[in-house]
């Protein structure tokens, strides 16, 4: 673990998806920490059932990342009700899980919707404040699923390796601003994630997918409420990470994650090494200068 200095004065977070599962672990953590926190979800009523109700540390507002118009307005009360925002958490998300031929284009579009579109929308709402103040803390809540592609995991992938490619971006673009932007990759957690009320499958049912659509299906009915990692757990090494000096750019969460990761970063280095000839034969024999590119982020 990197060495944190805990931090004086309160900050502030603002949570998204803070009704249930890691958000609401997210948002305990923070308060437990002694900071203040505006925790979002479609509905409020929800959030004052999961957090109990608002009072001088706890503002709770209504937000669903895919209304614009809601953004902006649960950004402005923050600022008003806080002063700033120190700590942004995108967590709100979901997965559709089924095969890509079982999806449909409007299946990716809400997906994305949520996971994609919204984050970067509540990000864009964020940052001029953080810049402003020339301080921050972003955390986007990816997946092991934004580093690992899986079969019936395809749209939550793809969004979530969205996810990291935004963030990874983003971390260079603001680090000159005092702002660190830190993709988070969860493995499986004790959430509602695989519960009927948050997961998604394929409507259509093709005949050719039967047998992996229900060994898959069958795997995820399995491991909900079966899951290792602990959303509160999830929320205090959150906590850590915002104290850290230099936080990380990507950071895994749970023994299962660091697994998977690790398998990832194995197979990437072996499958560079077993084309690494053919890889390199594709350079012309033109004069080529590179030090004529002086941007520095593609170095
Ligand atoms: N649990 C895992 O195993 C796991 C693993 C890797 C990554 N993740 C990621 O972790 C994040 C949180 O998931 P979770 O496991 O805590 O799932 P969860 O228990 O189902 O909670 C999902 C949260 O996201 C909110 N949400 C969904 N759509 C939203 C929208 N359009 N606008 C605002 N809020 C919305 C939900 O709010 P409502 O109450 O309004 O529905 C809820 O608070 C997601 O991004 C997920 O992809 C989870």
């Amino acid at each position: 673990m990197t060495s944190h200095s805990p931090q004086a004065s309160p900050r502030t977070w603002l949570v998204t998806g803070a009704s249930r599962g890691l958000g609401a672990g997210i948002v305990r953590a923070a308060l437990d920490a002694g900071d203040r926190v505006v925790a979002t979800a479609r509905r409020r009523e929800t959030l004052a059932e999961a957090l109990g109700p608002d009072g001088e540390n706890l503002l709770t507002l209504a937000l669903d990342v895919t209304r614009p118009e809601q953004v902006q307005a649960a950004v402005d009360a923050a600022l008003g009700r806080f002063g700033g925002i120190d700590v942004l958490v995108n967590n709100a998300g979901y997965g559709h899980l089924s095969v890509f031929e079982e999806s449909t284009p409007e299946d990716v579009q809400a997906q994305f919707d949520t996971n994609v579109f919204g984050l970067m929308q509540v990000t864009r709402a964020v940052l001029p404040s953080m810049r402003a103040r020339r301080t921050g803390r972003i955390f986007n809540i990816s997946s092991v699923g934004g580093i690992v592609g899986g079969e019936s995991g395809t749209l939550y992938c793809t969004s979530k390796f969205a996810v990291e490619g935004f963030s990874e971006s983003l971390a260079g673009e603001v680090r000159r601003f005092g702002i660190h932007v830190t993709v988070v990759e969860p493995g499986f957690f004790r959430t509602d994630f695989l519960e009927p009320t948050s997961v998604r499958h394929g409507a259509s049912a093709i005949a050719d997918y039967a047998a992996v659509s229900a060994d898959l299906k069958a795997f995820y009915d399995a491991r909900s409420r079966n899951q290792a990692g602990d959303p509160l757990r999830f929320g205090k090494a959150l906590v850590t990470l915002a104290d850290a000096p230099t936080p990380p750019v990507r950071w895994s969460a749970g023994t299962d994650a660091l697994g998977m990761v690790q398998a990832k970063i194995t197979s990437l280095q072996a499958e560079l090494d077993a084309w690494r000839e053919l890889s390199a034969s594709t350079d012309g024999d033109f004069e080529f200068r590179p030090e004529a590119a002086t941007a520095t982020a593609w170095r």
